[in-house]
């Protein structure tokens, strides 16, 4: 968007957002899992890095069998994160600090425990029957259509007392919500009131393409490109199960909550589809989501020519108004180092924080924390248990904030283990080695907040070649250049429109430099120049 003003952007379209998981984030009582205590103890770290806003998974009570993704009290903290007290004091703590705090909101599904399942199944007649999912068996006793769970198996089951199946899109253990029947769109709707009203300042929204099913529960499609390997629910095309239509109208029911505040909350949606199709998660007329999620960085393959196709289709795809986001992982993804390796994953940092839009870190990115083999004993994930490779254990080790014991993370053994290399990668030690991956965040969140072309200022291309990829940021007259080798050798760059200096490259050794028509990239080097002047 050239010549934009930036103080007329929201907090949210200047700023970048940090996703904490709080089990594995900071461990202040000493029980092996992190809580929201160790949140707060950890903040300064978040404002030494440079980020705005702080999301939180799941820290309500919940059985915990998929890891606070199982909700059974929309109102509460888990006894293991702490309180209500605990949570407020952290809220306000960051408030002072400058940070914004983002909840997650599970509105697919609830926990098994929730009190208005166990009401659901208690019998046929119960008054919330219908906030769930119930049907029939098929005339042979089998469930009523062939939809899979994401996390392997059907996604039905029958519960014997009342003689019906109930939908899970997840586990037997997160029975989905009736999002047709009215009295769960006003129950959830007042989940949000809640917590905006204690001063959160925005939601993440699970899995929304999640929401609502078909309603006459077509089967699924067979997926015909569905190859050994791949998760057993993508062997059949989702078709009725997600992304259904009317899951926009409920969107923008929360979105008129977010809107009714002084200042209105923000927004993001989690919807893993295709580009198209997650545009419609703006809404009409952007009554939807401020950021539907861009995961597709995350699958993209690690080329400079894909990279340049993928930002090209994103941006042309956007509606009017709609604003960019970008990710490089989260606690369902193998971690980004592991992907494109520890060198290149500084590239990849350069990249998430030099495109247009919203950046997401996710915890541990800013010291190249790597995914960590779980040996099979250790194993908590219950996707891995049911579809073993599949187990996203790996990608939740806890933050490695010192060489102590445990890290720093907690004073005793840790729910899941820590990485091998925590005594030379983590916080402390890169905090004190100015060319270290967390050096370079800082650098590149420090650049970001002084550039305002940086994150709003228009993307244009430059050159997508085999190694290469080299864009313009550009707002007003301010002219950036960023230069990525996505290759480990050497690379020239001819043509440019230069001269100019560099203001910043991912080893850290040169800012200042000047660069003319030409340049040079060291291998698996990333830079950030002006032109002009
Ligand atoms: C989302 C979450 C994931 C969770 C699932 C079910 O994809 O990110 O961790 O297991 O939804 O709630």
């Amino acid at each position: 968007m050239p010549n934009s003003d930036p103080d007329e952007r929201a907090w949210w379209q200047r700023g970048v957002i940090y996703q904490v998981y709080p089990r594995s984030f900071r461990d202040s009582n000493g029980d092996g899992v992190g809580d929201l205590d160790g949140i707060r103890e950890g903040l300064d770290h978040l404002v030494g890095l440079g980020v705005d806003a702080v999301w939180i998974s799941p820290i309500f009570p919940s059985p915990m069998a998929d890891f606070g993704y199982d909700v059974s009290d929309y109102r509460g903290i888990d006894a293991i994160f702490g309180d209500l007290a605990a949570f407020d004091r952290l809220v306000a703590e960051a408030h002072r600090k400058g940070l914004e705090i983002i909840l997650d909101y599970v509105p697919n599904h609830t926990s098994e425990q929730h009190p208005w399942f166990l009401e659901s199944r208690a019998s046929r007649q119960n008054p919330k029957r219908d906030w769930y999912v119930w049907r029939d068996a098929r005339p042979d006793g089998s469930p009523p259509n062939n939809w899979a769970s994401e996390f392997g198996g059907p996604a039905w089951s029958f519960d014997g007392r009342t003689g019906q199946y109930y939908y899970h899109a997840y586990l037997a253990a997160q029975p989905d919500l009736n999002w047709r029947n009215p009295d769960v769109v006003a129950a959830m709707l007042d989940v949000l009131r809640f917590w905006f009203d204690r001063g959160v300042d925005g939601f993440r929204v699970d899995a929304i393409h999640q929401l609502i099913e078909d309603e006459t529960l077509r089967d699924n499609p067979v997926n015909p490109d569905w190859r050994e390997g791949m998760a057993p629910v993508k062997r059949f095309l989702r078709s009725y199960s997600m992304d259904q239509p009317g899951t926009h109208r409920l969107i923008a029911s929360m979105r008129e909550v977010a809107k009714s505040y002084a200042r209105e909350r923000l927004l993001i949606g989690e919807a893993y589809l295709p580009i198209d199709r997650l545009m419609a998660y703006y809404g009409a007329d952007l009554s939807g989501f401020h950021l539907p999620f861009n995961f597709h960085l995350i699958s993209t393959p690690w080329k400079a020519k894909a990279i340049a196709a993928l930002v090209a289709q994103y941006e042309a795809a956007l509606p009017p108004g709609g604003w960019p986001n970008w990710v490089l992982g989260n606690h369902d993804r193998t971690r980004v180092a592991t992907r494109v390796g520890r060198e290149q994953a500084r590239v990849a940092a350069m990249l998430l924080l030099t495109l247009r839009g919203t950046p997401t870190i996710y915890q541990g990115e800013e010291i190249g924390m790597t995914d960590v083999p779980i040996p099979a004993h250790l194993v908590q994930d219950p996707f891995e248990k049911n579809v073993p490779g599949f187990g996203r254990d790996p990608v939740r080790t806890p933050l490695q904030w010192d060489a102590g014991p445990h890290a720093g993370f907690s004073p005793v053994e840790p729910w899941l283990p820590l990485a091998q290399d925590f005594r030379l990668c983590n916080i402390a030690a890169q905090a004190k080695d100015p060319r270290s991956m967390l050096a370079l965040y800082r650098a590149l969140l420090a650049l970001r907040r002084k550039e305002p072309a940086l994150a709003q200022g228009a993307y244009a291309l430059v050159t997508a070649t085999d190694e290469v990829l080299a864009y313009e940021r550009r707002d007003g007259s301010r002219r950036l250049l960023v230069a990525l080798n996505l290759g480990g050798t050497p690379q020239e760059l001819r043509a440019l429109p230069g001269p100019g200096t560099l203001l910043l490259s991912t080893h850290l050794d040169r800012g200042g430099d000047a660069f003319g028509e030409a340049l040079t990239l060291a291998g698996n080097e990333g830079v950030v120049g002006e032109f002009g002047y």
